[in-house]
């Protein structure tokens, strides 16, 4: 769903830099320690869980995130 929506909006003609997407679906610990939310190389309990598109693109690239 938010793969869909963020190509939607950038087919609308806004940029991936005004797209912002919250990713804070993998926690745990949410201090940093457990790994339970990592995503590539993004600890979201630190990093994000809100990122923009431009970033969160390849790490949602593989379905199965
Ligand atoms: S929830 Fe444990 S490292 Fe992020």
């Amino acid at each position: 769903m938010i793969r869909a929506t963020a190509r939607d909006l950038l087919h609308r003609g806004l940029p991936a830099h005004r797209i912002r997407v919250s990713l804070e679906r993998n926690m745990r610990c949410a201090t940093g320690h457990c790994g339970h939310c990592q995503l590539g190389g993004v600890l979201l309990c630190r990093d994000g869980p809100v990122i923009g598109w431009e970033r969160a693109e390849s790490l949602l690239s593989v379905r199965e995130l």
